[in-house]
């Protein structure tokens, strides 16, 4: 059988260990970690648009880091395209990165400011030594034309500096796409961009995709993003995915707390004429409650929430949501399509 999965994600996770003091470090000799991304799996299939979102620190960036193998795992297991990839290095590692690549949230930060746009687009290629030097040139200038920047000669030969965030972005786009990889992680690649350039970069990310036969793991903590690319979602929060699946489900019969609370949060949402408000912020990822991770903001909590951690109930052949209310949250939250 044909495996529809190009990204399968098992049981991972990432701990960071906490940076002491040598005062502190002397006090106490226990080792704390920062529970980033805390045991989560899921896969993405061939041509889809996968949304993962979640606040500012929920683990939505390390996750994407450790799926491109910018990271190391400290558990759990990563296979791209059937090959186990979890712990692959050197050339073997090389060799496979042609084909799943990540654009960074901050443009400004990923182009070398001393490089010309057209080296910089270039790069790739001469590393991996593909091509003459003018079959290069050729590929740079078509990618150029291809990511929106006209006319390519000019545009070959500037610096990121006289480029705007959008310009850059573009670059940074065309950066990876000459390498023609098979999946991409978008790490917010909008959110540093002026509001009037946002849905320009949006687009013509999905026109490429269509062009480039590209599937997509796009992070964002804008839910209003999501809804219009996705085909699947993942809601994170605290290092964990609490609610998944297709957009009409989630979007549609949305049945975490938490991913209610976000998508109400877009202006001019409401479900049922409702908004679901929650306060405060994601709480640090150091000291992990043993119950549910989002009791501390939950206007559904009961007690067993703070006792047992939920497990995900499905809910369809695709929706699981990880809370102990659904049935209540069904009652005040009815069905949107
Ligand atoms: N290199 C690191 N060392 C220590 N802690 C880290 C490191 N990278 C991330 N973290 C921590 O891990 C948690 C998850 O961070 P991550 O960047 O993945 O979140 P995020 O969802 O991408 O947030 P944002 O929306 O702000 O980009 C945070 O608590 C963060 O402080
Ligand atoms: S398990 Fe309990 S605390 Fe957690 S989201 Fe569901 S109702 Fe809220
Ligand atoms: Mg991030």
């Amino acid at each position: 059988m044909m495996n529809t999965k190009i990204v399968e994600v098992e049981n991972l996770r990432k701990l960071f260990p906490v940076q002491k003091s040598f005062l502190d470090r002397l006090l106490s000799k226990k080792i704390e970690y920062v529970h980033a991304v805390d045991d989560i799996s899921f896969n993405i299939k061939i041509g889809e648009v996968f949304c993962l979102v979640g606040e500012s620190g929920c683990g939505k960036s390390t996750t994407g880091y450790l799926i491109v193998r910018l990271l190391e795992p400290t558990d759990g297991k990563i296979i791209f395209r059937g090959i186990d990839i979890t712990h692959i290095k050197g050339e073997e590692l090389r060799k496979l990165r042609k084909e799943f690549q990540i654009i960074f949230q901050d443009p400004y930060a990923s182009l070398n400011p001393r490089m010309k746009i057209g080296d910089i687009i270039r790069h790739p290629l001469d590393i991996h030594m593909i091509g003459t030097r003018e079959e290069r040139r050729e590929k740079v200038l078509s990618m150029l034309k291809d990511v929106g920047l006209y006319p390519p000669e000019q545009f070959y030969d500037k610096y990121p500096h006289q480029l705007s965030g959008g310009q850059r972005q573009r670059v940074a786009i065309a950066r990876v796409l000459v390498l023609q990889p098979k999946f991409l992680v978008a790490d917010e690649p909008t959110s540093m961009l002026d509001v009037s350039v946002q849905a320009n970069i949006v687009n013509l990310m999905m026109d490429l995709k269509r062009r480039f036969n590209l599937t997509y793991l796009y992070i964002t903590h804008d839910f209003g993003i999501a809804s219009k690319i996705c085909d699947r979602i993942a809601v994170m929060y605290l290092g964990k995915i609490v609610e998944i699946g297709k957009r009409e489900e989630v979007l549609g019969e949305p049945r975490h707390p938490y991913t209610i609370a976000l998508l109400t949060s877009i202006p001019g949402r409401k479900i049922a004429g409702k908004k679901l408000k929650i306060r405060g912020e994601v709480p640090n990822a150091i000291n992990i409650p043993i119950g549910c991770r989002f009791y501390a903001r939950c206007p559904y909590k009961k007690d067993i929430c703070q006792e047992l951690e939920p497990k995900f109930t499905k809910l369809s052949e695709t929706h699981y949501v990880a809370c102990h209310n659904i049935e209540m949250i069904k009652k005040d939250w009815p069905t949107l399509f």
